[in-house]
């Protein structure tokens, strides 16, 4: 009876603090969302996300990310300044394990599904010349060659990473593993790294 009484008090307290924990998180998630430049209704995001400047993001309605998401819009590095902005658009989901960094512009359109272990960047710390080699990688200025502009309903599989510079047209498949460095067509499938088009959806 005794032993019965303790575990109920040891479940008591678990939940308790579970509970405390998870409402402790929503507050947080509420508390940086609600900074977003816009924020759609019904936004679902897992643990251990990173936001760095939500005033420059836009997120559509329907959301859904899985832990590990990480998205930022870079307004200053060192004493350079940026105009950041990314716009994700209603009914995105990306699985888990997410990068998205932005000097310039990163826009998503409206039903694209992600996989794990992406990244989308719009910039690079300095270009390949041997005047950037003589400083450390870190303290390169940061430049964007332009923005990445993702049409509605395209599915990128797992461990696609996204250069600057590159348009995906619309409903295409970024197939896993691929590294987009130019402009996708719609309705195509695009493989390898650097991705090429293997096959034209008719
Ligand atoms: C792109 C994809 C949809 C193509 O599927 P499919 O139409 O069934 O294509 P196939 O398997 O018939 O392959 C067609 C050709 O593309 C090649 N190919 C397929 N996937 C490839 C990849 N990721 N990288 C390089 N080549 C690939 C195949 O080797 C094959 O080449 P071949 O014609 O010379 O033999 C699929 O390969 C893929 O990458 N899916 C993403 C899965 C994923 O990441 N899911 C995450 C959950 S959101």
């Amino acid at each position: 009876m005794i032993t019965f009484f303790i575990q109920k008090v040891k479940n008591f307290i678990f939940n308790s603090f579970e509970s405390f924990q998870s409402n402790k998180e929503a507050r947080k998630k509420k508390i940086i969302f609600s900074n977003c430049k816009a924020i759609g209704t019904n936004f679902n995001l897992g643990k251990d996300y990173h936001v760095h400047n939500p005033q420059y993001i836009e997120i559509g309605d329907n959301f859904i990310a899985g832990v590990r998401f990480r998205i930022e819009a870079w307004d200053s590095y060192y004493d350079q300044k940026f105009s950041p902005k990314i716009k994700i658009g209603n009914n995105v989901i990306f699985n888990t394990d997410i990068h998205i960094g932005c000097i310039d512009k990163i826009e998503i359109g409206k039903n694209c599904l992600f996989g794990s272990r992406i990244y989308i960047t719009d910039h690079h710390h300095g270009g390949p010349t041997l005047e950037m080699l003589k400083i450390a990688p870190k303290d390169r200025p940061l430049s964007s060659k332009g923005p990445v502009i993702i049409k509605d309903n395209v599915w990128v599989g797992e461990g696609v990473a996204i250069m600057p510079n590159v348009t995906i047209g619309e409903n295409s498949i970024i197939a896993t593993n691929a590294v987009v460095t130019k402009d996708v067509p719609a309705n195509c499938v695009v493989a390898g790294v650097p991705a090429k088009v293997i096959n034209i959806i008719k």
